[in-house]
């Protein structure tokens, strides 16, 4: 496995720069992206099992990392670009803590998703698709979770709750911080 010199196709950075960037920054992590390069890189059809491992184990796989897998992998950087915004399990930057998922399922969505989005975006200060700055929440919209009988449904990480209003928003976040204060022991 060795790393060429030329500039990166999207950025047109050299790999030094690149490296700068975290985790290709963090020796820990970039150790744990070679080894997945390294177990992976002669596998017929290894890209996705590439791919999932590094969002499975770094928790995010963003466009530095993009960059370094294609051009180890003397892919197409597109390539793998267009594998990651195709599929929603990926994501380029790190989650928070709790994930928020609002259901903007049709059900969902005609019950008062939007509202309770609103809510949340008013709350919490950020949009969905971003963290919050303490990397506390991450706010996100999802398709169907097949509870429609309960719309509206947001989902905290795998726990479902149903006909949420936005009246009950600053409850509900008000628990999800603290369940990350608990899991931090503070
Ligand atoms: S539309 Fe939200 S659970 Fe089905």
């Amino acid at each position: 496995m060795t790393i060429p010199a030329q500039p990166y196709p999207l950025t047109g950075r050299s790999f030094k720069s690149l490296e700068k960037e975290y985790p290709l920054n963090d020796p820990l992590q970039k150790a744990i992206i070679d080894q997945i390069l390294q177990s992976h890189c002669d596998t017929p059809g290894g890209l996705m099992v590439i791919l999932n491992e590094i969002q499975s184990r770094i928790g995010f796989v963003s466009q530095p990392i993009q960059e370094y897998v294609a051009r180890v992998l003397n892919t197409p950087v597109s390539a793998i670009h267009g594998v990651i915004t195709f599929y929603s399990f990926f994501t380029t930057e790190p989650r928070g803590e709790r994930i928020l998922k609002f259901c903007m399922g049709t059900a969902c969505y005609v019950g008062g998703t939007p509202q309770l989005v609103d809510k949340a975006t008013q709350l919490l200060g950020v949009s969905p698709g971003q963290t919050t700055p303490d990397g506390k929440i991450t706010v996100e919209v999802c398709r169907c979770v097949g509870a429609c009988s309960q719309a509206p449904v947001v989902v905290v990480d795998e726990q479902m709750y149903g006909r949420i209003r936005p009246s009950k928003m600053p409850a509900l976040i008000r628990d999800v911080l603290k369940s990350c204060e608990d899991a931090s022991g503070g």
